[in-house]
């Protein structure tokens, strides 16, 4: 058993020895090998060491293992679109060694005995630390605040509390999460809509919605739960993550707050990256998420952002759904798309292969800002001898096309069907345990 004094928990890590060979830690320099000894870094550079197991890398890019907080894996409740154990393969082969998956389960996870089975189950599978979210309000039904300090003190150790799908409309209710979760140094990440400007609402209010017939969801619905959270930050003095960033304003806003000194983090999806609402005039379900996909400058301002740090991360809000679900008329499709299998390729083609940013800026924003943010100090961390073997290798041009028949997920709502990249991961290491490995 190794024990990682910063988290309080106990791992199995591999037992002996790996040697990978023949990569570039970031992308960047000669190739060099990395000595893994149970599960730890132990040496780095020109390694002669034998090893149990040794791994040639092929010249490729060595990152940090990805850390997605913001993951739907279905269950407790539709293991039929996906469960730990699908979600753990497709978290792995895209390159995450830890996620966070949400709380609207079924039943909801407001309680410590739901988040422990999800904690348990995944480390029992050792594909990917799972950590479950609390909810903040019972049932997610924006009324009572559930039991933060049970969930956190629980053996699932939970440090993140959401009601994502949904908002906390409640500004007063809000407001005692906030000083709630002071007290715990918990953090609560928002799904900001104000739901009173979204009913019925399945697509951006915009000309592609006025065109196409659909009800819209206008930018402000976010923007004014993003400023009042602000300030609630501001006034209450604790962190609020705000999930799925998705508008020009909410951009502006943030850098606002962010120069004010506010503790406001925020994420930015790989759809809202690379999509726009012109994709919806198929109607193709597929394409229905909340927030919706906006309009070129929406695009083009979160990715600024993302580069600025304006935007600290990149989630991917990994939803799977059925096709009972998605293969329905427009307004009726659940919202939601896969994101896990494909995110560090979306990263890859906007950022990196375009020269907009480097392998660190991906390192950054997929990997050590979420772990920061969520304080996960086993991932995330540098690649340096004395820390856990949490690694991805990534092969920067290895050209495939996305194709759902192919996924590990359980479900097919994939919007990148047909699509071409270039980065793909070949290897992921949890604490020195390969999780994934691609066939050739
Ligand atoms: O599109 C979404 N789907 N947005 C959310 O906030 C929730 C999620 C889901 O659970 O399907
Ligand atoms: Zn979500």
């Amino acid at each position: 058993m190794t024990h990682y004094p910063s988290t309080g928990r106990q791992y199995l890590p591999a037992a002996g020895s790996l040697r990978i060979d023949n990569v570039r830690p970031y992308g960047e320099g000669e190739p060099v090998s990395v000595l893994v000894e149970d599960g730890t870094i132990t040496q780095l550079g020109k390694v002669s060491a034998a090893a149990d197991t040794v791994i040639d890398g092929g010249g490729n890019v060595l990152l940090p293992g990805l850390v997605d907080m913001h993951v739907h894996l279905r269950e407790p409740g539709r293991e039929d679109t996906e469960t730990i154990e699908s979600g753990s393969r497709a978290a792995a082969k895209g390159g995450f060694t830890a996620v966070y998956t949400m709380a609207n389960t079924s039943p909801v996870t407001d309680q410590p005995i739901i988040a422990e089975s999800v904690w348990a189950k995944s480390q029992a599978l050792g594909l990917c630390d799972v950590h479950p979210v609390g909810s903040i309000t019972k049932g997610l039904e924006g009324k009572t605040l559930t039991e933060f300090g049970m969930m956190a003190r629980s053996d699932a150790k939970v440090r993140m509390f959401s009601d994502d799908g949904k908002c906390v409309q409640d500004p007063q209710l809000m407001r005692r999460a906030l000083e709630y979760a002071k007290g715990l140094d918990v953090l609560l990440a928002q799904h900001a809509e104000d739901h009173r400007m979204t009913d019925g609402a399945c697509a951006h209010e915009g000309a592609t919605a006025a065109k196409l017939g659909l009800r819209g969801w206008p930018r402000v619905a976010e923007e004014s739960i993003v400023i009042r959270d602000a300030l609630l930050a501001r006034d209450y003095g604790n962190r609020v993550h705000i999930c799925h960033a998705s508008t020009t304003g909410t951009v502006e806003l943030l850098k606002w707050a962010k120069d004010q000194g506010i503790p406001l983090t925020a994420e930015v999806t790989p759809h809202h990256l690379m999509l726009t609402d012109d994709k919806l005039v198929t109607y193709d379900g597929v394409f229905r998420v909340n927030p919706p996909l906006r309009e070129e400058h929406d695009t083009l301002a979160l990715r600024q952002a993302l580069l600025d740090g304006v935007i600290d991360c990149v989630s991917t809000d990994h939803a799977p759904h059925g096709a009972e679900d998605k293969c329905v008329e427009f307004e009726n499709a659940k919202p939601g798309m896969l994101g896990l299998e494909s995110s560090l390729a979306v990263v890859a083609k906007i950022f990196v292969e375009s020269g907009l940013a480097d392998w660190r800026f991906v390192a950054r924003v997929m990997s050590e800002k979420p772990a920061e943010i969520t304080r996960t100090p086993d991932h995330g961390r540098p690649i340096a001898v004395g820390e856990p073997a949490n690694l991805t290798i990534v092969d920067p041009k290895h050209a495939w096309t996305s194709d759902s028949a192919k996924l590990e997920s359980k479900s097919e709502n994939n919007p990148y069907e047909g699509e071409e990249f270039s980065a793909h991961v070949t290897h992921t290491f949890l604490r020195g345990n390969l999780t994934y490995k691609l066939e050739k």
